[in-house]
C-alpha cells in the first residue's frame, strides 16, 4: 500500500482511467467528492464498477469510501457496494476505534447476506478528522482485526477546529495538524498496521508532493493518498526502497547472519544493533 489513488464514486471517465495508472489501491468515494442527490448513483456506479474490475489477474487492491456513521447515508453506501466484495472500506470522521467496531459488526453481517468470506473485508480510518477522534487515538490499537492501514486527515479537522488554514505559507502544516500526523504515525505503529499519509491536495505541484512524501517515508510512514493519477508515480517512487537502502539492509542482515549471537557489530564505522536489524528486515520485506 504505496499509493491510494481516490476516484469519485460518479464519474465513469475517471474511474476508467484509474485501474492503469499505477496505484497500489483505488478508493472509490461516495463521500466528500459526491454530491448528496448523486450518492444513489454513486453506489451502483461503484458496485457495477468494482465486480468488472475484480476479475483483471494483475490489478490494484478496491476500496470504497462510505459516509461516516453520523450520516443518513452509510447503510445504504454499505448495502449497495458490499455485494461487490471490495477489499476494504475506508471510514471517514471515526470519533473512535468503537466506531471501527460498529462497522466491523456490520460487515460481517453483510459479509453473511452477500456470502463473503467472513473477515474478509478491511478497514481503513481516517482517524484524525474530528477532535474527538484525535483525543482517543489509543482506541484504535486492538479496535478489529479488520484493522488494515491507518491514515489522517487535515482538511475536514482544520474546518471543525476553525482553522483558517492548516498549512504555512512554506507548505508545511502547522501545529495542530503536525500533531495529528504524528499521533496516527505513533498509533497504527502501536496497532501493528501500516501508517498512511494524507493527501497532498495541490496536485499540479509535483515537488511539493516529493518532498511531503520522502518526509513521511523517512519518519516511518509506508504510503499516502493521492487524489490525481500524476500524484501516483511520485508517491510510489518515495516509498519503494532505493537499491542503496536495500544493498545496505541486506548488508546488515548478513553481517548478523555471520555472527550469531551478537548484539552490537560495525559496520562502516558505525554501531549496529538489534534494532539496526529489526529495520533491515522491515526494509527487506517492503522491497519488491
Ligand atoms: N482518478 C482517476 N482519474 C482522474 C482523477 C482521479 N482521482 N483525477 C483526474 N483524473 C483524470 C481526468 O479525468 C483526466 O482524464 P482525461 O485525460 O481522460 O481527460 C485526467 O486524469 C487529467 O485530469 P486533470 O484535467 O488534470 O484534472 P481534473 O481537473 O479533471 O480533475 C480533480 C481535478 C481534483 C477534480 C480530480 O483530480 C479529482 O476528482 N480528484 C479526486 C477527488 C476526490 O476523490 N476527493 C475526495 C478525497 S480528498
Ligand atoms: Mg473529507
Amino acid at each position: 500500500m504505496r499509493s491510494l489513488l481516490f476516484v469519485p464514486g460518479d464519474s465513469d471517465k475517471k474511474q476508467a482511467k484509474a485501474l492503469a495508472c499505477g496505484a497500489d489501491v483505488l478508493i472509490l468515494d461516495l463521500e466528500d467528492s459526491v454530491a448528496p442527490a448523486r450518492k444513489p448513483a454513486a453506489r451502483e456506479m461503484t458496485r457495477t464498477w468494482i465486480t468488472t474490475a475484480k476479475v483483471q489477474t494483475k490489478r490494484p487492491m478496491l476500496y470504497v469510501r462510505m459516509n461516516a456513521l453520523t450520516t443518513p447515508y452509510w447503510q445504504d453506501d454499505l448495502s449497495g457496494v458490499m455485494p461487490a466484495a471490495p477489499d476494504g472500506i475506508m471510514l471517514p470522521k471515526p470519533r473512535s476505534g468503537a466506531d471501527v467496531e460498529l462497522l466491523a459488526m456490520h460487515l460481517a453481517a453483510l459479509e453473511q447476506t452477500f456470502g463473503i468470506a467472513e473477515g474478509t473485508t478491511r478497514i481503513l480510518p481516517i482517524a484524525t478528522e474530528v477532535p474527538l477522534s484525535v483525543l482517543q487515538m489509543p482506541s484504535y490499537v486492538g479496535a478489529s482485526p479488520r484493522l488494515s492501514a491507518l491514515t489522517w486527515g487535515a482538511e475536514d479537522l482544520a474546518t471543525e477546529i476553525g482553522a483558517s488554514t492548516n498549512r504555512r505559507s512554506d507548505g508545511t502544516f502547522t501545529s495542530p495538524f503536525q500533531l495529528a500526523r504524528d499521533l496516527t504515525l505513533f498509533t497504527a505503529c502501536a496497532a501493528g498496521v501500516p501508517p498512511l499519509d494524507t493527501v497532498f491536495v495541490n496536485f499540479r505541484d509535483a515537488a511539493g508532493l516529493r518532498r511531503e512524501a520522502e518526509a513521511a517515508a523517512r519518519d516511518g510512514f509506508t504510503g499516502k493518498l493521492a487524489i490525481h493519477p500524476d500524484q501516483v508515480p511520485v508517491i510510489n517512487a518515495a516509498f519503494t526502497p532505493s537499491a542503496d537502502d536495500i544493498a545496505r539492509a541486506r548488508a546488515i542482515k548478513k553481517l548478523f547472519d555471520d555472527n550469531p549471537g551478537s548484539g552490537a557489530l560495525s559496520m562502516d564505522g558505525q554501531m549496529i544493533d538489534i534494532p539496526h536489524l529489526k529495520q533491515a528486515e522491515r526494509l527487506l520485506a517492503r522491497a519488491f
